[in-house]
């Protein structure tokens, strides 16, 4: 597909500035980034391929695609596309100063990647063998065009290869090095902050079971950090968690544990330099699923700032879909978390970056791993919605003539505004009756998987 709805050149009917122009007239370096994917950055067909012909959520039309939708493709072949031929490119340039990859820089999708029979190698031969070629790719692609890189993840057990579960704690823990110093050493110069360690924490705030915790014991955490470090001085390093977002709420105990986890470190002078705050919010949750306030946000990211520690929000998107059928409702839902809660986020001096978890409702894993839905800003056309603008909107605080806070100084401390409405009265869905509730301790017990995989709202 090939129609840009003829308006602009990112590909839509926009207008206005451009959130990486905003950011640039920022009073302080913010980073503005998106998760990236190899196929639509490099491959046009794969782009228009994952088009659809039906909307079910917002009323907003996919434009049909020209193949199979949402095909099987392969990778793309890196000698087939010049630079910036895909909508998907030209957005993300144009729109962001910073990408961090999606998927291709696990510890797995690096093995993986490796041509033959795998099962045939011992892992200790296995573990050598990386392919950095889609993440060089596309790290190049992005500096060539003035953005930052972000590294994610170093360690997390869900995307570890599987070989490492067969080995003895001392191969796993020389394995877990080898990978850091291959990985942060490749990557030197050109990826200047790592996502070190994510999602260690279950949902009491206690560390989550993983095979890393199994074999090497809480320590393994610290390690990490201390390999990264040493394997990159000048590099930045963040730990990453989610539904740690605010500070109170249905998940006071894991973002208290978040805290602890990360002071701890730092009281210990593990060398860690940021937090990572997912910001995966579902307008419509409840209980655990419930989108944390303005003032919780800011509360949290002002208690991580007072360690010494720089704050990020990592993986931000914002799902409509539990919200009642009403687009009125969702959009002034998506708007106002969007809007909000970054402009919150930016009041804290800590606070130094923004990833979203996608940018355009094309490409969102959440239609793969939950159901369908929209929650980025752009949607599958690439044009701004209007949680775009809200998002520009808060940037704008930070820029010439804006407030910190802007026009929602009042939310950020108290979450009522000068007539005592309460931010989210309009679109937060109220608790479930008691006995049909969630149950938190009881869900979250002996399910060590992390949040998003257990499939809680
Ligand atoms: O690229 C391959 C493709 O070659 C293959 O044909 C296809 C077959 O299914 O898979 C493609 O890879 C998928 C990849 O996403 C890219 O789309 C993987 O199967 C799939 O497992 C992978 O999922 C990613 C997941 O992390 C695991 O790495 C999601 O995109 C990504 O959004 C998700 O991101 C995580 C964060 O890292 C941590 N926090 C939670 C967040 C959401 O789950």
């Amino acid at each position: 597909m090939t129609d840009d709805g003829g308006a602009s050149p990112q590909g839509g009917t926009n207008d206005g500035p451009t959130l990486r122009e905003v950011a640039n007239r920022c009073c302080k370096r913010i980073d503005v980034g998106a998760a990236v994917l190899p196929r639509p950055l490099f491959d046009a067909d794969y782009d228009d391929a994952c088009g659809r012909g039906e909307a079910k959520i917002a009323g907003a039309t996919i434009e049909p695609a020209s193949g199979d939708a949402a095909a099987e493709c392969p990778l793309p072949d890196p000698s087939a596309s010049g630079p910036n031929t895909t909508r998907y490119a030209r957005t993300l340039s144009s729109e962001f100063n910073s990408v961090v990859i999606e998927h291709h820089l696990k510890w797995a999708p690096l093995c993986h990647s490796e041509p033959g029979p795998l099962e045939d190698l011992r892992p200790s031969e296995r573990v050598g063998r990386y392919d950095f070629h889609h993440c060089d790719r596309m790290v190049d692609w992005a500096l060539e065009r003035g953005m930052r890189v972000k590294g994610h993840v170093l360690c997390w057990h869900v995307t570890t290869p599987s070989f490492v579960d067969k080995m003895s704690p001392g191969e796993v823990r020389e394995q877990l090095r080898r990978h850091i110093f291959t990985t942060v050493g490749h990557f030197r110069g050109r990826i200047h902050m790592w996502d070190v360690v994510n999602e260690s924490l279950a949902p009491d705030g206690s560390l989550a079971d993983s095979v890393f915790l199994r074999k090497l014991g809480p320590s393994y955490i610290e390690d990490c950090f201390r390999w990264a470090h040493e394997a990159d001085p000048g590099a930045t390093l963040i730990y990453n968690d989610n539904k740690v977002e605010g500070m109170g709420g249905a998940n006071a105990v894991k973002s208290d544990g978040f805290y602890r986890l990360l002071k701890d470190l730092k009281d210990r002078g593990v060398p860690v330099h940021g937090a990572g705050l997912q910001g995966h919010f579902s307008a419509g949750g409840t209980g655990r699923g419930r989108c944390p306030t303005p003032s919780m946000v800011r509360n949290q990211i002002r208690r991580l700032g007072q360690l010494g520690l720089k704050v990020n929000l990592s993986e931000l998107d914002v799902r409509i879909s539990k919200l009642p059928p009403d687009s009125d409702l969702r959009r002034s839902a998506q708007v106002a978390i969007y809007r909000d809660l970054v402009a919150a986020a930016l009041a804290e001096p800590a606070f130094d970056g923004i990833w979203l978890w996608g940018f355009t409702d094309r490409h969102t894993w959440v239609r793969h791993f939950y159901y369908e839905d929209e929650p980025l800003i752009l949607d599958g056309n690439y044009r701004r919605k209007p949680c775009y603008y809200g998002l520009r909107e808060a940037l704008g605080t930070l820029g010439p003539g804006g407030t910190v806070g802007g026009e929602l100084g009042p939310f950020l401390e108290s979450d009522r505004d000068a007539d005592g409405t309460s931010w989210g009265s309009l679109w937060m869905q109220p608790e479930p009756e008691p006995e049909a509730g969630p149950k938190i301790e009881a869900d979250s017990a002996g399910d060590s998987r992390p949040d998003w995989e257990q499939g809680r709202e």
